[in-house]
C-alpha cells in the first residue's frame, strides 16, 4: 500500500526572544503567572521587516538541503497559517516564487493551530493516490503583527516561527498511518480575528476598535482543548490498535504546559515521552507541530520504527491528529 513518508523536516524561528520579564515592562502581568498559568517563558518575535514567506523560506530550505531536493522538484507546496504576508495572494505561491519552484501547485490552508496536520492530510490523501510525489509542508506565522500589547489574555501566548517538512511516497510500512481532521463552527467565536475580511472591511472604526487584533475567549478555549484533545488521542490509537505504552514520542500543539499535561495524564504516559518547548516560543499556531518535529528530530529523540502521535486544537474551532511510524 502507497502511503506518505517524512523524508526531512526544518524550522526557523526569527533571532529576537522576547521574555516573560520584558513583557512584565509593558503591560500588568509577571513571569511568574506566565508561567504557572502557560510554562511559557519567552517567545521569538519577527522583525518589523520579516515577512510570514521570509520564515516559510528559511524552514523549507533547511528541509529541501536535509534531504537533497532541489526546488524544482517539488510538485506541490501548501502552506499553513493565518497570518500570511496578505490575505492574497496565498503565501504559499509567495513562497513560491522565494524558492523558485517552478514546477509546483502551491496553495494555503487556513485551520490555525491544526493547520499543519491538515497539510499533511491533505497531501497523503494527493500522494496515496499517486497525483503528487514530492510535497513540501510549511506551518509558518508571525502571529506578533496581529497581536494588541495591551492585551495581557492574548499577547503573553503566542510567538513567531516556521516549520517545514518533505512528504514522499513509500511502499514501506513505515510512513502517515493516519491522519484525523474535525472542525466545530459552532465555536468560531471562541478565537477569531474580526477585522479586515467581508465582515469588517478595514475602517477607522476597526482600526479604533482594535478588530485588526486576534481575539480569544481564553478560558472557555482552554476546557473544550482539554476535553477534546484527551479523546482525540486515545481514538488515534485506537484507531490504529495501538496501546499508549506502545507510543514513542507524543507531539502536542505547544500551546499551554497545562494543556499538554492534562493530555499525557490521560495517555497515562510519563513527561519524558512528551515533546514540550512552548517555554521557548509560546504558541506558534501553525508552525508549532512542524517546529516541534523538527526539534526532535534534531535531538535524535525520534528512531526509526518509532511510533509519533501528533495532535493538535485551535482557532475553527478545529482539531486534528495523525500516527506516524517513523
Ligand atoms: N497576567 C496576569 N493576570 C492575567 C493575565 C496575565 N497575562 N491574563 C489574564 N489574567 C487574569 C485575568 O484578568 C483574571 O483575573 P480576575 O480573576 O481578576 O478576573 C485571571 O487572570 C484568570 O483569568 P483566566 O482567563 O480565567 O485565566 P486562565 O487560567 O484561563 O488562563 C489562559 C488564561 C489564556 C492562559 C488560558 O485560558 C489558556 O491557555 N487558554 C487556552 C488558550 C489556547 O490554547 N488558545 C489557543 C488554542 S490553540
Amino acid at each position: 500500500m502507497l502511503r506518505a513518508k517524512i523524508t526531512a523536516t526544518g524550522s526557523y524561528a526569527p533571532e529576537r526572544s522576547l521574555t516573560n520579564y520584558e513583557i512584565e515592562k509593558i503591560i500588568n502581568t509577571s513571569d511568574a503567572w506566565i508561567t504557572e498559568r502557560t510554562g511559557i517563558k519567552e517567545r521569538r518575535i519577527a522583525g518589523e521587516s520579516q515577512t510570514t514567506s521570509e520564515l516559510a523560506y528559511y524552514a523549507s530550505i533547511k528541509a529541501l538541503a536535509e534531504c537533497n531536493l532541489e526546488p524544482d522538484e517539488i510538485d506541490l507546496i501548501i502552506v499553513a497559517t493565518v497570518s500570511g504576508d496578505m490575505p492574497f495572494p496565498a503565501t504559499a505561491c509567495i513562497l513560491q516564487k522565494l524558492l523558485d519552484a517552478k514546477n509546483a501547485v502551491a496553495f494555503d490552508i487556513n485551520a490555525a493551530c491544526s493547520g499543519f496536520i491538515y497539510a499533511m492530510s491533505i497531501a497523503n490523501s494527493f500522494i496515496q493516490t499517486g497525483t503528487y510525489k514530492k510535497v513540501l509542508l510549511v506551518g509558518v506565522e508571525v502571529l506578533s503583527k496581529f497581536l494588541d500589547w495591551s492585551d495581557r489574555s492574548t499577547c503573553i501566548l503566542f510567538g513567531d516561527g516556521a516549520g517545514a517538512a518533505i512528504l514522499e511516497p513509500t511502499n514501506s510500512e513505515n510512513g502517515i498511518l493516519s491522519t484525523h481532521i474535525y472542525s466545530d463552527g459552532n465555536l468560531w467565536e471562541f478565537i477569531h480575528l474580526p477585522g479586515g475580511g467581508s465582515k469588517n472591511p478595514t475602517s477607522n472604526h476597526t482600526i479604533e476598535n482594535k478588530l485588526h487584533y486576534i481575539k480569544m475567549r481564553g478560558n472557555e478555549t482552554f476546557k473544550v482543548a482539554v476535553k477534546t484533545l484527551e479523546n482525540l488521542v486515545l481514538d488515534t490509537l485506537k484507531f490504529n490498535n495501538l496501546d499508549p505504552a506502545e507510543l514513542s514520542l507524543l507531539i502536542p500543539h505547544q500551546a499551554n504546559l497545562r494543556i499538554i499535561l492534562a493530555t499525557a495524564k490521560r495517555l497515562g504516559i510519563s513527561m519524558d515521552k512528551v515533546f514540550v518547548n512552548v517555554d521557548k516560543y509560546g504558541n506558534t499556531s501553525a508552525a508549532s507541530i512542524p517546529i516541534a518535529l523538527d526539534e526532535a528530530v534534531r535531538a535524535g529523540r525520534i528512531k526509526k520504527d518509532d511510533y509519533i502521535l501528533l495532535e493538535a486544537f485551535g482557532a475553527g474551532l478545529t482539531w486534528a491528529s495523525s500516527l506516524i511510524k517513523w
